[in-house]
């Protein structure tokens, strides 16, 4: 069971970039941050408007004159201060991340940043070597991977339960922009344009969450892949708003994934199954705390967290809140990561290497795999969905 028994009076002074008042991802980061006491917010540059920035950081409880115009004055300001920020998590639109990151990394501070991280895997690349030299914790908000089930998925994948890995479909299919919605929806209408969002839509904005969870699950590497996208809504175009890309990992197992905004009536329908020779498993990120296990010629079943046949697994069981049946849910989740990224960087402030390769979290080589994904699918579906090597 999850342990409440921090020293909250150790909270990381913490700050925001982006997450403004009306985001769709600011409360989530400061719900997440705040729950277990790990992280105080202190600061912020919340809003592209500098007005609202302030009327919405006093609203939250802040100083007034900690809630900045621009996140360079705010870095500048704050590491003057003995009591200045120690930690940023960047909830910005996509194209903004790497240059605030990089300066983020180099005014001596923490980053939890949303994804995909940068635009290219040579700037992903740039800021993990800053982050290296400055000994400075990188995090990537890939916020389902607080879900225990998903830890249970890995623990039972690397014991064998399903046997040896065949095939892995990944899905992250939502309706919401089945239609143009992005016309009178300012939070839709930069995810269309490449110079804000980058060289795809869908694959970066939720492909890359389904591609992540299969990661962290079933550990494999990709060999090559071969991608297809288009614009069902021709506004949108170049980007795409539906994807589909088939893979072919080391072991000989292959894997498809689905990323789509047009899949109209669905919600979410984030769906990782994993089929092994044996057995099956899969997980709905609609039902969380449950996780299908199928052995092939015995009846279904279905895994329920907080239950004691769960593998001991480290957060598959430890995290856990509140005992099964009671469902615990999206902010757990975000809890739960921001709970280690407060435990990475609290231990590299204190040089405990140890805990700091020892603790599980999204870094910033998951970021980095996650921009090489798209920019291999890119290459793939502009030449005619070609077959283009991974690495
Ligand atoms: N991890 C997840 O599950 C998840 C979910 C949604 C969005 N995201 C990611 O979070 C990021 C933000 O997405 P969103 O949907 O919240 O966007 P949004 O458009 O709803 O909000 C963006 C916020 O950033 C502010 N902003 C923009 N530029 C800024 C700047 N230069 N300085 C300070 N503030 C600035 C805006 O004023 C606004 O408050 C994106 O990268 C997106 O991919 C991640």
């Amino acid at each position: 069971m999850f342990s409440e028994e921090i020293n909250k009076a150790e909270a990381l002074r913490w700050a925001m970039v982006g997450g403004g008042r009306g985001s769709q991802i600011g409360y989530a980061h400061r719900s997440g941050a705040s729950r277990d006491g790990h992280f105080k917010l202190v600061a912020g540059a919340f809003d592209i408007d500098a007005d609202r920035c302030r009327d919405f950081g006093i609203n939250l409880g802040l100083d007034a004159d900690r809630c900045y115009a621009d996140y360079q004055v705010m870095f500048e300001t704050e590491a003057k201060r003995e009591d200045g920020i120690q930690a940023v998590s960047i909830a910005t639109p996509n194209g903004t991340h790497y240059a605030i990151s990089k300066a983020a990394l180099l005014a001596g501070l923490h980053v939890v940043c949303e994804k995909p991280v940068t635009f290219t895997v040579a700037e992903a690349q740039e800021l993990k070597e800053i982050a290296s030299q400055h000994s400075r914790i990188f995090g990537v908000m890939y916020g389902y991977t607080g879900f225990q089930m998903i830890h249970q998925a890995k623990e039972m994948i690397q014991r064998g339960d399903l046997g040896e890995i065949r095939v892995i479909n990944m899905q992250f299919a939502h309706g919401f922009h089945a239609t143009e919605v992005e016309k009178n929806d300012p939070g839709a209408k930069w995810r269309m344009n490449p110079e804000v969002s980058g060289p795809t839509y869908v694959l970066g904005d939720v492909g890359t969450h389904a591609f992540y969870l299969a990661q962290l699950m079933a550990g494999l590497t990709v060999d090559s892949l071969c991608c297809t996208r288009q614009s069902f809504v021709k506004s949108r175009a170049p980007l795409e708003d539906n994807a589909h890309v088939m893979m072919r990992f080391t072991n000989g197992a292959v894997g498809t994934l689905w990323a789509s905004g047009v899949n109209a009536g669905s919600m979410h329908q984030q769906k990782i199954r994993v089929i092994g020779e044996k057995a099956s498993i899969e997980w709905w990120d609609e039902r969380p705390n449950q996780l299908s296990y199928e052995i092939q010629g015995e009846p279904a079943r279905v895994l329920e967290r907080g239950m004691g046949y769960l593998h001991n697994d480290d957060l598959a069981v430890s995290s856990n809140r509140i005992g099964g049946g009671h469902p615990e849910g999206f902010f757990e989740s975000w809890a739960n990561l921001y709970s280690r990224f407060g435990i990475v960087m609290k231990a590299m402030n204190a040089g405990d290497l140890e805990t700091v390769n020892n603790t599980w979290y999204p870094d910033i080589d998951a970021g980095i795999e996650g921009v090489q994904l798209l920019e291999r699918c890119v290459e793939s579906a502009d030449d005619n969905a070609k077959w283009v090597d991974f690495a």
